[in-house]
């Protein structure tokens, strides 16, 4: 420089003009040289901070993901514990059901066998299983005859089972002042509604209370829950009423018995009540209004009775259904209650002297000849009961006036035979 300076010629001022701008040029570049290289530092020194800041956030995401794939993994483990244990209370349980479809079948083909039998022969149906009897001295409880526990059926309907079973009643208690009790079998609640207005305020609801005496644990205070008390008109009386839902309660309790699910025999439920001791103290006549078929209702009125009566109307078209419901209940009777008595056929609705006599003659030889086959033979009773409109609405034999003194010289007069029959 000092060449280029001596060379050229240049002048001192120049010289030191050119000196000090490189000088001062130096310095600038020196301190912007700082300034560049302390920023640089700081922005090399910010970029470690946010990269490892960044690797930290990293590793922490690396970290959490990882927990969480424990976590998930944790729940994959224990929800796959859970589903073996739900496959294996599935498998339990299909096997279970497997089982109860194997017993539903069998029951329900036993229950269609059983119904088989039912359609073919009725008294099979009630004979279809071993029988328990109520007491070891059943036989002899039913000889007792005390009370009197008489059965007013035939499988026939319409032929005056209920109005003679209250007429009888009346008679009984009116007349003979007997402690009656009615017990209505019949689902159709017909003795119940004829008595409806012989009973007190209190019983006008309609529910079939008869069938606590059908129920399981059936015992003498399901006789008084049973009963309710007749009127002043009927004050020695009292009746066991039944309504609809007996129908459905006895279908109930046919099926049990046919699957045998009840444990005790259903037959002979009424008669563990009836033959009760305690029954005597309190009844010296039980009448059974029963329905026209062999219901659970008629086999537990036939198994605890110790006498029948059939009431028919005498025409050569009604002597077959009298056979043959003589015929079913002395083939079920002669093995489920042996010492049962059928006190006779009671002729109903005869007509009059003027009309249809020969008809009636007919009908009543041919039950004749029929009931000479049955040994010992069930006879025919001497009264008869007349067609009479008066007979056909309520209690006759309670009316005033001519009607009700119609109904009592009949009733009087079957009163008084049957009584005689008993031995009352
Ligand atoms: N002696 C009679 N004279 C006129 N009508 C009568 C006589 N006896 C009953 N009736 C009438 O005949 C119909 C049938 O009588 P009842 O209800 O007594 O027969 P049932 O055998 O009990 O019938 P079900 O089989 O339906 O129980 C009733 O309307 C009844 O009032
Ligand atoms: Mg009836």
């Amino acid at each position: 420089m000092f060449e280029w300076i001596v060379a050229s010629g240049a002048d001192l001022r120049s010289i030191l003009v050119a000196v000090g701008g490189s000088i001062a040029g130096a310095i600038v570049g020196a301190i912007i040289k700082g300034v560049f290289d302390r920023r640089l530092q700081k922005r090399l020194e910010k970029l470690v901070d946010e990269a490892r800041s960044d690797r930290k956030a990293a590793i922490r995401g690396r970290e959490d993901a990882l927990r969480e794939r424990e976590s998930a993994l944790g729940e994959l483990y224990q929800r796959e514990a859970q589903n073996r244990e739900a496959r294996r209370e599935l498998e339990d349980l299909q096997r279970a059901i497997a089982a109860k479809e194997i017993t539903v079948h069998s029951e329900k083909t036993k229950l269609d066998q059983l119904l088989t039998t039912l359609r073919g022969n009725e008294a099979g149906l009630w004979t279809s299983h071993k029988k328990s009897l109520p007491f070891t001295d059943y036989n002899a409880r039913i000889d007792r005859r005390k009370p009197a526990i008489i059965v007013v059926a035939n499988n026939k309907g319409g032929v005056g089972k209920t109005t003679v079973t209250g007429n009888l009643l009346a008679y009984f208690d009116r007349r003979l002042r007997k402690r009656v009790l009615v017990i209505d079998l019949d689902y159709q609640g017909s003795v119940s509604t004829m008595l409806r207005s012989e009973q007190g305020a209190a019983v006008q609801e309609r529910r079939s209370y008869v069938n606590e005496l059908l129920s399981r644990d059936s015992s003498l205070g399901s006789l008084w829950a049973a009963t309710r008390p007749l009127g002043e008109r009927l004050a020695r009386s009292a009746l066991a009423p039944a309504f609809y839902e007996l129908a459905q309660f006895e279908d109930r309790l046919l099926v049990e018995w046919l699957l045998q699910l009840g444990g005790d025999d259903v037959r002979y439920r009424l008669a563990r009540v009836l033959l009760h001791d305690a029954i005597h103290e309190k009844y010296d006549v039980i009448l059974i209004d029963v329905p026209p078929r062999m219901t659970t209702g008629t086999i537990n009125a036939l198994c605890a009775a110790t006498h029948v009566l059939i009431p028919a109307i005498f025409n050569p078209l009604a002597a077959e259904p009298v056979e043959n419901f003589l015929r079913t209940s002395k083939a079920l009777m002669n093995e489920l209650n042996p010492r049962l008595e059928f006190l006779g056929v009671v002729e109903t609705m005869s007509p009059r002297a003027n009309e249809g006599q020969d008809v009636r003659a007919d009908g009543r030889r041919v039950i004749a000849e029929a009931l000479q086959r049955f040994n010992p033979v069930v006879p025919i009773l001497d009264t008869h009961i007349p067609r009479r409109t008066s007979f056909a609405e309520g209690i006759g034999y309670l009316k005033d006036g001519k009607d009700g003194k119609d109904a009592r010289a009949v009733f009087d007069a079957l009163g008084a035979e049957i009584k005689g029959r008993i031995g009352l």
